[in-house]
């Protein structure tokens, strides 16, 4: 080993060899804990990393952090001494190596940090036999591009040394700077930057109203993982909930053996207060890194594409931030169409991109899109470049606290089901579902798509009538980005009908075992008699047509989803 000496510290220069399989995707690089535990494997990415910004990151100042999980505390020592190593300036480190990813988003925007770096596998679950992840964001907070990653990818096919500072582990739980010559290390308050962004969206004293309301009760499921650690300073001393509100709200670095996801299967136990006997008037939980969202009302589940619609029809009247009007809308393509009839009426520019945030991030550059959603429980809007979780509950709380303003004592609360029941009645209901077929062998999965690609995009014609419905049109969604010209072909398999019903189906891009085919089925009614009906009930026609014309079950061998959502 060579050894090359800096003031301060000396570099050490390690060989290493590739490894396989290092690909980054957009949402960076996951495996199991255990290989990254392996030697040289998580050095070996962030050499490849700083391989890949090059000259460029020299003397530069990059954030990190991570949603708490198992094996970031090591990481994080790997990570800085690499950082010194490679000519950085400066690493910025939130206290205990936590920051959320829309927390990492807000520290690169509003300390105009050349990037940042995130430990997380977001909702997968966390433990030496589960999974650890490492995503790089760049300069306006938003994930690395696929240029970067290709050429981070490039690096790790090719690397043969890795450039290690030799100083000391860097004690993370206390407050300052650290300096090793020129290098510096500052550990920060993650939750400062993400809170002042917050402040200048919401009205913060407004909210503080709305939780004294006796009348209002309130809980937050962290599923303990990373916003456990911002909870309470936001919920309690900022807002003045209860500190009962909290539900799993220390973050673990197992997240106490569960699966930070927050939908109806894994937020369960939120789910079972929400529903149970006594239950509160909202409930809300985020997920592992703190960028997902689901909303809760008494006995009462929000999809996340009402969700995003009921926050853009509202967010005027409800959030200082878009006091002068929305800039524009836009939700991915499976996610359904409610959010279309806002942007119709409100006259908002609208787009509807593929599957996955990193589309919105040149919408909202471009000052086109201030507000977006996804049907995967991500919401979000132009404040910073990530979807944020925490951000969407705000949201609700403002619509909630400006419908219930002024009324009088002992009026009754304007309720989470009430809000989504009023927006239902000015814009019809987008009913909606979505069927999750899980470990499904990658070949037949396939030719689920062949088999839709051959017998209804490339041979019915519009006008044709299948299941009852008329045929708008069927193709293989592609996407022409607005602003940089780019296509993104082959986003999933889209039968529109004239009566807006839509079926739609993609593979998933985040399964790790064989391949997962997702079917979106959605059907639009305006009649307040149909609004209350059970969506499965209503979705039936549709969801039959959908097999149909799939051959999903006997192409799959599956009579039933694993998950119906
Ligand atoms: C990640 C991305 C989301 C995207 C989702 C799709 O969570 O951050 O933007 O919607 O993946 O997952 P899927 O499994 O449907 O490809
Ligand atoms: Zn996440």
């Amino acid at each position: 080993m060579a050894s090359a000496a800096t003031q301060g510290f000396s570099v050490v220069s390690k060989p290493t060899k590739p490894i396989e399989g290092q690909k980054t995707g957009t949402s960076g690089l996951r495996k199991k804990t255990k290989v990254f535990q392996s030697e040289n494997y998580l050095a070996n990415w962030i050499q490849s990393l700083f391989l890949a910004l090059g000259e460029e990151a020299k003397g530069k100042t990059i954030a990190l952090g991570g949603d708490g999980r198992y094996f970031n505390k090591e990481a994080v020592q790997i990570i800085l001494k690499l950082a010194a190593g490679n000519g950085l300036k400066k690493v910025v480190v939130g206290k205990d190596a936590i920051t959320a990813t829309p927390a990492m988003s807000a520290i690169i925007r509003r300390r105009k940090l050349y990037g940042g770096l995130i430990m997380s596998a977001s909702h997968n679950p966390a433990g030496p036999d589960e999974d650890w992840g490492i995503k790089f964001n760049y300069s306006a907070g938003e994930p690395a591009p696929e240029k970067i990653t290709d050429k981070i990818y490039g690096f790790t096919q090719s690397i043969q040394e890795l450039k290690i500072a030799d100083f000391p582990d860097v004690d993370l739980s206390k407050l300052g700077t650290t300096s090793f010559g020129d290098f510096e290390v500052e550990v920060i308050d993650y939750t400062t930057d993400y809170f002042d962004e917050l402040r200048e969206v919401f009205d913060f004293a407004k909210l503080r109203s709305f939780f004294a309301n006796p009348r209002f009760s309130f809980v937050y499921d962290a599923l303990h993982a990373v916003t456990g650690a911002y909870a309470s300073r936001l919920f309690v001393d900022e807002l003045g909930a209860s500190p009962d509100a909290l539900l799993n709200c220390v973050p673990k670095e197992d997240f106490g053996g569960g699966h930070p996801d927050p939908n109806l299967t894994y937020a369960h136990e939120l789910v079972e207060r929400l529903f149970g006997t006594d239950a509160p008037d909202f409930g809300a939980a985020s997920d592992g890194d703190g960028d997902r969202n689901m909303i809760l009302g008494r006995s009462f589940f929000v999809t996340p594409s009402d969700s995003v619609a009921v926050i853009a029809a509202n967010a005027q009247a409800a959030i200082p931030y878009f006091s002068a009007g929305l800039k524009g809308v836009a939700r991915s393509m499976p996610t359904s169409g409610a959010l279309d009839r806002v942007a119709k009426r409100l006259n908002l520019p609208f787009h509807e991109t593929p599957t996955g945030w990193k589309f919105f991030g040149n919408l909202m550059d471009a000052g086109q899109c201030s507000i977006c959603g996804e049907e995967s429980f991500g919401t979000g809007a132009d404040h910073v470049r990530e979807k944020d979780g925490l951000w969407a509950v705000l949201a609700w709380l403002s619509i909630l606290a400006t419908k219930n303003e002024g009324r009088g004592e002992g009026a009754a609360l304007v309720s989470v089901r009430d809000v989504v029941t009023e927006h239902w009645r000015t814009y019809g209901r987008n009913f909606y579902s979505r069927y999750d077929y899980e470990g499904v062998e990658s070949e037949r999965a396939e030719k689920v798509m062949a088999h839709l690609t051959e017998s209804v995009i490339d041979t019915v014609q519009p006008g044709t009538e299948l299941g009852g419905r008329v045929l708008e049109t069927a193709d293989n969604f592609a996407y022409t980005d607005p602003i940089d010209g780019s296509v993104a072909k082959g986003q999933g398999i889209r039968v529109v009908f004239r009566d807006g019903s839509r079926i739609i189906f993609r593979l998933s891009g985040t399964g790790s075992a064989g391949a997962t085919i997702r079917m979106y089925v959605e059907t639009y009614r305006d009649d307040p008699a149909d609004f209350d009906r059970d969506a499965q009930d209503v979705l039936a026609g549709i969801i039959a047509t959908a097999l149909e014309l799939s051959d999903l079950p006997a192409l799959t061998g599956r009579d039933k989803p694993t998950v119906i959502t």
